[in-house]
């Protein structure tokens, strides 16, 4: 009788402990790269410190990506979540294991992490388990447009892009948001499950200025790049005030920065001999107006303020030289950003105006390069997302075969033709724009309005493998009026030495 009772309670007992495991309804999105929260938690709240609590994949019951039992995580695991996991706090009002929150915690989330995850908690009488789909999404680099002239007044224009997970859609829009019809679009998947993009579309050069390539997950996870097809390419008759608009490349970008550029193409196809001779013109009368010793009046001397730069440049004795460490590796692919070194001058009022060599003797021009100012109140740092116009950074950046950049949001990739060999820098502080010069072309690049404040200093990067160091050059004391080319040929022959003593480096 009492044996019977005894199993009837046992039976009244298993029933009534029965564990009910909660998972959200959706599936978790998170990009490749970071760290993630599974939710998971035992409802109505039970303490979890003694129960098993079983995270696995779809089939890997003993293989799981963590095993919690007899009050610790077990050292048995899918190799590939070995340190990429633990328990965590669903929220920051959780109470943890002791109320009843399992929640996983995944780092370093890879392609391959997306799919089903089951969570199991199991008691002594009674066990509960969900499922629930991690979502891995990648979003890629920022698309690089490049344009090829076609006849009739045509450019077919790509787009590039990589790093996508899953495949991207790519748009396309001309002024005002005007949407393009792609010619064509592909995707490769690389070994790395990472998916690059290439799209193409040809437009008429009579009726689109600035043309934009977005390439996009879902709305509001997407890069941009846009690309002004009539700065690259000049065509039908105009007179010089139409070519100088052309030439002028201006970008809204957002209340506080304005950018202004002014590149400058040759047109090499199907060309009217009258055209060809505007242009002409039109060149002449920009490098006529591109006085060097008109900004040589503003030169500054700058150095290079050692205790700030990136313990991964060497500098030389004259903090004028500086170059990456030859051991120095960067973490993580594209532009070193943060191997940045600073000025020593701060400048709060006024035009400055300083060049920079980029080329040796026998050498191409260097590749990688980040020219530009930056707010001293935010020095020193090692941060490469800080870099923005609202962070007090501005610049211009060679990133090799991905072109020219500035720091705009979205950011803005273009060519420079030829790539400079030495470049000029205007700071006019108080009208709130730098500007950029080819020295050697005597040519205006581009200008960046901001609204400048507080103390700013000059912010060099020389990237990393390339072969000539980043050179600040001694500019001459401003010229006498009535010497007007003598002080640009003495620096020439100045160069020439101080190229030879970079060698040291
Ligand atoms: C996990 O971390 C330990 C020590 O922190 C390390 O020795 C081991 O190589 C790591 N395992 C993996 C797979 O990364
Ligand atoms: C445009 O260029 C792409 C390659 O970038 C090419 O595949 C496509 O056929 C070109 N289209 C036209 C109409 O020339």
């Amino acid at each position: 009788m009492l044996s019977i009772i005894i199993v009837l309670l046992n039976l009244l007992i298993e029933t009534s402990v029965s564990l009910t495991v909660v998972v959200p309804p959706d599936p978790i999105v998170a990009h490749v790269g970071s760290t993630v929260i599974l939710p998971c938690w035992i409802s109505p709240p039970e303490n979890a410190e003694a129960l098993e609590i079983r995270w696995y994949r779809q089939d890997q019951f003993s293989n799981p990506v963590l095993l919690y039992n007899q009050g610790k995580i077990q050292d048995v695991q899918e190799e590939s979540y070995r340190n990429r996991s633990s328990l965590a706090l669903r929220s920051d009002q959780s109470g943890g294991l002791k109320d009843g929150d399992v929640s996983l915690r995944l780092e370093k989330l890879r392609v391959q992490d997306g799919g089903l995850f089951h969570c199991y908690v199991s008691g002594e009488h009674s066990y509960g388990s969900e499922e629930m789909t991690l979502k891995i999404t990648a979003l890629g680099s920022a698309p690089v447009l490049s344009p090829k002239s076609l006849d009739g007044g045509r450019v077919n224009i790509s787009c590039r892009s990589s790093g996508w997970y899953p495949e991207p859609s790519v748009s396309w829009t001309s002024d005002e948001g005007r949407v393009l019809r792609p010619g064509g679009t592909s995707h490769t998947r690389g070994a790395d499950e990472m998916i690059s993009v290439h799209s193409w579309t040809t437009v008429s050069l009579s009726d689109a200025q600035l043309v934009s390539c977005s390439v996009s997950l879902r709305p509001g996870e997407l890069k941009e790049g846009s690309l002004d097809i009539q700065g690259i390419v000049s065509s039908g008759p105009s007179d010089s005030s139409g070519l100088w608009k052309a030439l002028f490349l201006t970008f809204l970008i957002c209340s506080l920065l304005g950018l202004f550029g002014l590149i400058l193409y040759r047109y090499k196809h199907k060309q009217t001999d009258r055209e060809e001779e505007t242009l002409e013109r039109l060149l002449k009368a920009v490098v006529e107006d591109m006085n060097i010793e008109e900004l040589r009046q503003h030169a500054v001397e700058i150095t290079i303020d050692r205790e700030r730069s990136h313990p991964d440049l060497k500098v030389s004795k004259d903090c004028k030289i500086m170059r990456d460490n030859p051991e120095y590796k960067p973490t993580g692919e594209g532009f070193p950003y943060q191997l940045c070194a600073y000025g020593a001058q701060g400048f709060t009022s006024g035009r400055h105006y300083w060049e920079v060599q980029l080329k040796l003797e026998n050498t191409p021009p260097k590749n990688f390069w980040m020219i530009g100012v930056v707010k001293e109140e935010n020095l020193p740092t090692r941060d490469s997302s800080a870099l923005t116009a609202s962070a007090g950074f501005w610049f211009l950046c060679s990133d090799g075969p991905y072109g020219f950049c500035t720091n705009t949001d979205p950011l803005i990739r273009f060519s420079l033709t030829p790539r400079p060999e030495r470049l000029g820098v205007l700071l006019d502080y108080d009208h709130g724009q730098l500007s950029f010069y080819n020295v050697t072309e005597r040519k205006h690049l581009l200008t960046i309005s901001c609204r400048f404040s507080g103390s700013l200093v000059p912010l060099f990067n020389p990237g990393v493998g390339d072969k000539s160091p980043l050179k600040i050059l001694d500019l001459p004391k401003p010229a006498e009026p009535d010497e007007p080319s003598q002080p640009l040929l003495s620096n020439m022959a100045a160069v020439e030495l101080d190229v030879k003593a970079s060698d040291n480096l």
